[in-house]
């Protein structure tokens, strides 16, 4: 074997032992230690964050370039596609047929003809003579006269000066048409690298890193796209192309170089760039070892009174030598044979000692690949948040694939640089041309899929003029309420509250208050001083068997939490007076006497509408034997809210509810409520405009799936304007989307999931969290993940849009409404400007990350002379019930 005749050969003199010496040298100069590779990885990482971030990406040598490319293929592409590939010796063309089987079979759904040409001389031409290679492709495969997309690849990296920041789809696209095919388009323009992902994609798993280790060297990978910087997408991932062959074009790699890299350099056309890819790419292995040779001839320990003139030839050695010399199958014949066809005399010792510096050049190579793919790998694990990462990692190159070591090495060091990491790589077969077409189908088929989608949610988008006509709908709505006369047919109920004025600062004492009908049930005691106010409450379950059972056992269990809470409190022996904030709608016949006018929010206790709430409540608590229960104010949530808030700010004369269920109360001057005798002053006004609509006003506004979550609730055809804006109902709509795009086949591949058949599985809360600005969408993948939903990066992103799409829509109904409140405020008061605040609650307004700020900006749209000031309430609507109460008990005073 080669180290045993090596031994043979040169032990018995002194001189060879040195020339011994000297080969290791050089052999030890092409070797890089694991500590360097871990250096030149984490350089490689930071080269890479440089060309991420905007601030620094026009200094940086890797230009990690975005390559508008979002997904992998999901083996559904069909068609005929056409692709040119543009190389560094050839222009490629090729017709390949997706079959779109849906399957991820490994054998892919494809098959490909194609043929070569040898580029054009003058760059000037290059399109002109792509175009014409085409003609004769496709003459010569009697080429079918409908439409054929086509995509570019270019693998070349692009040099000609003439192309440069010139559209190479327009230059493309025109030399096209000069040629007369009119019937093909030019759809995708791609690098190499993703042309290689995306074959390897098509083989099962998907693959979501490729590598070109070829003339040049490459990669790319699919990143989080906010990371992007540059390609300003905030959400999903995209493809970036490394560009990492100019890695180490600033001077990070000069502790690695060595003098044969630095004279390849120079004698290169471009000295001092693309430093990286001149150690890794075939294109320069071969001079690399011309120069370790020519050192060792100098030194005399090379090829020894033989002619080598022919090493100072530029070129001579190709790299497709250097690999046959270090093809271990036929020994040391191979590297003879390889070594005297270039008209040297080589000795059985100067094949060993060239067959291993071939293999230091080759090996070197591949630990520097490794530390790049390291710097990617590690890259990914750490931006998706992951312990672990698992990946493929698709590999073209001719340097990969005439040399298996190179693979094993690239396999093993990656390994050792990146342990969190388990990256698979899946060899590319087919070249680029296959992933080329995979991507120009990929584009049109997102094109397609974007159109449809576009479809599905085009009811759900509401225009400007469609706002402004629900605002006056609205308007007319709030007249009729008001009309004795109009009343009974309104929508909007407008009912009187007896609320006479927001808070002053005087409120005094120590008041007992109940808040029902939000997500919670709470019981409090409020301390209204002169220093402020201080409370205490508790939360209690209703369980829906309570909700939806008897009006006694809903009051009994109310009673029972009260007395809990006086224990608790210590508060059993006193009687304070107490209010009751009542989320439904009531007619009040006073402060402390309201009607149940029906439920809704998936209340239907039975016995209680028609009923005085008030006379319910004490009539429990006379079942209950509790005495001390003196209830004098019943109000409803956006009372209370705007009371609380009131006694903050006195502007506040609005209140408003976006939670489980929506409603909003105002301060209406008393000469334009119909339905309460007397004209002075003002009166608070619960408009209950969650039933906006059910009149038919607003048919024209709802959607299918509007209509499927209304058949589904218990209060069918009621509280039709609420079901489009609050919590309670909006993970339901999002739900029935998602269905249709399932039928559709735009969600899901298709696939039919039962999941999603389960009613409100897709509660708002997730809403709320999908839409989190910049939330990885590996995350919104998580959350689909808990709910059994298999998402795909694609679906995260649909599911977000149409989550987006839902809350938008509800957000700018909800400014609507308010629009014509604040409007109808400015014209009472004779205003040309009106400044006023509105006390907000509610899950939805204070958990939704943009919910606020859509309502505000669509508010200041509709409503430009009214400055609205929203102030969020902090402590619940039990504080403004408390200071109702508080008034009615000074009132009451003599
Ligand atoms: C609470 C108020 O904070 O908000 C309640 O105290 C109100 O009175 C509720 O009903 C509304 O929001 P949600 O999301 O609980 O329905
Ligand atoms: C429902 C109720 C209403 C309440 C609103 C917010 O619309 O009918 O009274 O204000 O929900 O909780």
């Amino acid at each position: 074997n080669a180290a045993s005749n090596l031994k043979a050969h040169s032990l018995p003199f002194t001189p060879a032992l040195t020339s011994r010496a000297q080969v290791q040298r050089a052999l030890l100069a092409l070797t890089i230690p694991l500590e360097a590779l871990q250096a030149v990885k984490d350089r490689m990482l930071q080269a890479m964050r440089k060309g991420l971030s905007r601030q620094t990406h026009a200094q940086a040598n890797v230009r990690m370039l975005p390559a508008y490319i979002c997904s992998t293929p999901d083996g559904t592409e069909k068609g005929d596609i056409l692709v040119v590939e543009l190389c560094q010796s050839h222009v490629r063309t090729l017709r390949v047929t997706l079959l779109g089987d849906g399957n991820q079979s490994p054998q892919p759904g494809c098959w490909v003809m194609g043929s070569s040409w040898p580029p054009p001389t003058m760059p000037l031409q290059l399109f002109d003579f792509i175009a014409q290679c085409l003609r004769q492709f496709l003459a010569g495969i009697s080429s079918p006269q409908h439409r054929l997309p086509l995509g570019f690849v270019n693998g070349t990296g692009f040099s000609c000066s003439d192309v440069e920041g010139k559209d190479v789809v327009q230059l493309l696209q025109s030399a096209i048409k000069k040629q007369e095919l009119h019937h093909v388009d030019v759809v995708a323009l791609m690098n190499d690298t993703v042309g290689t992902m995306m074959t390897c994609s098509m083989r099962g798993e998907p693959c979501e890193v490729a590598l070109i280790v070829g003339t040049g060297t490459n990669s790319c990978f699919m990143a989080e796209a906010q990371l992007v910087e540059m390609a300003e997408e905030i959400s999903g991932q995209m493809c970036v192309i490394t560009e990492w062959g100019c890695f180490g074009d600033d001077g990070t790699l000069s502790d690695i170089l060595t003098p044969y890299d630095q004279h390849v350099d120079q004698e290169s056309f471009n000295p001092g760039e693309k430093r990286f890819e001149k150690l890794v790419g075939s294109l320069y292995l071969g001079e690399i070892v011309r120069h370790v040779l020519t050192a060792l001839v100098a030194e005399k320990v090379l090829f020894t009174g033989r002619s080598v003139a022919i090493l100072r030839t530029k070129d001579v050695l190709k790299t497709q030598q250097v690999l046959e010399i270090i093809n271990n199958e036929e020994g040391m014949a191979k590297a003879r044979r390889v070594l005297e066809a270039l008209g040297l005399q080589p000795s059985e010792q100067d094949c060993c000692r060239v067959q291993q510096i071939c293999r230091a050049v080759v090996s070197r190579a591949a630990a520097l690949c490794a530390a790049g793919l390291a710097a990617i790998l590690s890259h990914m694990c750490q931006s998706q948040e992951l312990e672990r990462l698992v990946v493929n990692v698709g590999v073209d190159g001719e340097l990969y694939r005439g040399y298996t070591r190179f693979g094993e090495i690239l396999q093993s060091v990656t390994g050792l640089l990146a342990p969190e990491c388990m990256a698979t790589l899946l060899p590319s077969v087919d070249g680029t041309g296959q992933g080329a077409a995979v991507v120009t189908a990929v584009a049109l088929r997102l094109a397609a899929q974007r159109h449809e989608v576009d479809q599905l949610l085009a009811p759900l988008q509401l225009s400007r003029a469609d706002l402004e006509r629900v605002q006056a709908l609205m308007r007319r709505e709030m007249e009729l309420g008001l009309g004795l006369e109009s009343h009974a047919n309104a929508s909007v109920r407008m009912l009187p509250t007896y609320v006479r004025g927001t808070p002053d600062g005087t409120e005094r004492g120590e008041f007992l208050a109940l808040d029902l009908g939000g997500t919670n049930f709470r019981v409090l005691v409020v301390r209204v001083a002169q220093d402020g106010i201080r409370m205490a409450s508790e939360i209690y379950v209703i369980p829906t068997a309570v909700m939806q059972g008897t009006g006694e056992a809903l009051f009994n269990h109310i009673i029972e939490c009260i007395m809990d809470f006086q224990l608790k409190q210590n508060l059993l022996e006193q009687v304070l007076p107490l209010g009751f904030t009542f989320s439904f709608p009531c007619q009040q016949l006073g402060l402390d006497k309201a009607v149940l006018l029906s439920w809704t929010k998936g209340f239907s206790a039975s016995g209680c509408v028609g009923q005085d709430v008030v006379q319910l409540l004490r009539e429990a608590a006379q079942r209950k034997q509790h005495l001390g229960l003196k209830v004098v104010a019943v109000v409803n949530d956006t009372v209370g809210t705007m009371m609380s808030c009131g006694y903050d700010d006195p502007k506040c004369e609005i209140g408003l509810i976006v939670g489980t269920g929506t409603n909003a109360c105002y301060m209406e001057e008393m000469r334009n409520v119909g339905t309460v005798e007397g004209e002075q002053g003002r009166m608070c006004i619960n408009m209950e405009w969650g039933a906006f609509g059910d009149n038919g006003c607003l048919d024209d506004f709802f959607t299918d799936f509007d209509r499927l979550v209304d058949e589904k609730t218990i209060n069918a055809g009621k509280q039709r304007f609420e079901k489009l804006i609050s919590g309670m109902y909006l993970g339901e709509i999002v739900r029935h989307i998602l269905l249709a795009l399932v039928e559709k086949q735009l969600l899901f591949r298709g696939k039919p999931c039962p999941k999603l058949q389960t009613r409100d599985i897709f509660q708002t809360k997730f809403l709320s969290t999908i839409e989190i600005d910049g939330l990885a969408l590996q995350q919104v993948r998580a959350i689909l993940q808990d709910l059994e939903l298999q998402a795909s990066f694609e679906d995260s992103l649909l599911v977000q849009k149409v989550c987006q799409t839902v809350s938008l829509r509800a957000a700018q109904l909800c400014a609507a409404g308010l629009a014509a409140v604040v409007e109808k405020m400015r014209e009472n008061r004779g205003l040309a400007q009106l400044a006023v605040t509105v006390g907000v609650d509610g899950t939805l307004y204070k958990m939704h990350p943009r919910f606020s700020q859509h309502l505000q900006q669509m508010l200041r749209d509709l409503a430009p002379n009214c400055t609205v000031t929203f102030l969020q309430s902090e402590d619940g609507s039990g504080k403004g019930a408390a200071l109702v109460a508080a008034v009615a008990c000074r009132g009451a005073e003599p």
